[in-house]
């Protein structure tokens, strides 16, 4: 709460620098023989290099279009976007580009923490401000982190369940790609919640985020498991590729289905389809890290870390915009 309470005192100050803070795009004429006649400082136009790790799945289109949508509201802003397709190695190198290039600003989001630190690093410590986004890079050479709490999601989610099945039952468990920060927390999280219940894990696998990969490890769970009650996966399109397994072996009746993400136009519909039983929104921060950007590059400090919100949208409330998660 108090973290949110900071990330919106710092957004309306953002918000307001913006209008004020902001160079004239064009510069203003002065009347011929004025006292003050010397020519007005051009605007400055700020470069931001933005890596996005792959534009495979709807979740990351959005970041991107929300990163684009905040941008146009600033004349002063140009951004370079890149796409890592999936591919830690090729993120490396644009994050070095854009060193080389000399933009103002990188926005990052990572395939992975561990190859992307050096390159994050690197960058910071050349002068250049690096927002990351959504998944994390090691230790604290980055000028700020922002993202939603995945512990807290991921221990929501087991609580539901924990509920949803009244504590007790047989489930699989896809997780997200287990070298990223995002599928680490979703997983501990959840071991958390559903502690202390007689829920059981028959099987769990790294579906690495993707759709088909679900739907592959799915049907192993299905071959090997004949009572399976829900599946928990760390994203929707993992839910949906493992409901797509189950629709397949005519199993759908006896499972219910969960997952991370909660996009108008893929978990809410899911939810609204009745192919999930529950989605938990996972916003993608792009809006936040340009107001961010903007404080950045002029001159304000900015909190380390930016905690943003999630809702679980149900098929009870959906309809009506989901619930807040509580805070702990
Ligand atoms: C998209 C995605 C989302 C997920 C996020 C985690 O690549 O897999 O579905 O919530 O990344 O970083």
């Amino acid at each position: 709460m108090k973290r949110i309470a900071i990330w919106m005192a710092v957004c309306g100050l953002g918000c307001m620098s913006c209008g004020e803070g902001q160079q004239p795009t064009r510069p203003a004429v002065l009347p011929a023989g004025s006292a003050s006649e010397q020519p007005a400082e051009p605007a400055k136009t700020w470069k931001i290099g933005m890596s996005q790790c792959n534009l495979g799945e709807p979740w990351r289109v959005q970041m991107n279009a929300d990163v684009r949508n905040a941008a146009e509201q600033h004349a002063n802003i140009v951004i370079i976007f890149k796409d890592a397709q999936n591919d830690s190695l090729k993120q490396k190198s644009q994050v070095e580009e854009f060193i080389s290039s000399g933009v103002d600003l990188i926005i990052i989001s990572p395939k992975e923490a561990a190859p992307l630190t050096k390159p994050v690093a690197d960058a910071y410590d050349k002068g250049i401000p690096v927002i990351v986004l959504d998944r994390r890079v090691i230790g604290d050479k980055y000028t700020c982190f922002i993202g939603a709490d995945n512990k807290k999601i991921g221990k929501a989610a087991g609580k539901w369940i924990a509920e949803k099945l009244g504590g007790k039952g047989n489930l699989v468990e896809l997780k997200g790609l287990m070298t990223s920060t995002p599928g680490q927390d979703r997983h501990s999280g959840f071991r958390q919640g559903i502690e202390g219940t007689d829920l059981k894990i028959l099987f769990e696998a790294d579906m690495k985020w993707l759709e088909p990969e679900a739907r592959k490890e799915m049907e192993s769970a299905l071959a090997r498991f004949e009572e399976i009650d829900l599946v928990y996966a760390h994203n929707d399109p993992g839910a949906h590729g493992a409901y797509l397994a189950a629709k397949a072996a005519g199993r759908t009746e006896d499972i219910l289905f969960v997952g991370i993400d909660g996009l108008p136009h893929e978990g809410q519909i899911y939810v609204k389809q009745g192919i999930l039983e529950a989605s938990f929104e996972y916003p993608t921060g792009g809006k936040e890290a340009i107001e961010l950007a903007l404080d950045v590059l002029n001159g304000k400090s900015v909190e380390k870390e930016v905690t943003l919100s999630s809702r679980v949208f149900t098929q009870e409330n959906v309809d009506s915009g989901g619930q807040w998660l509580a805070n702990e």
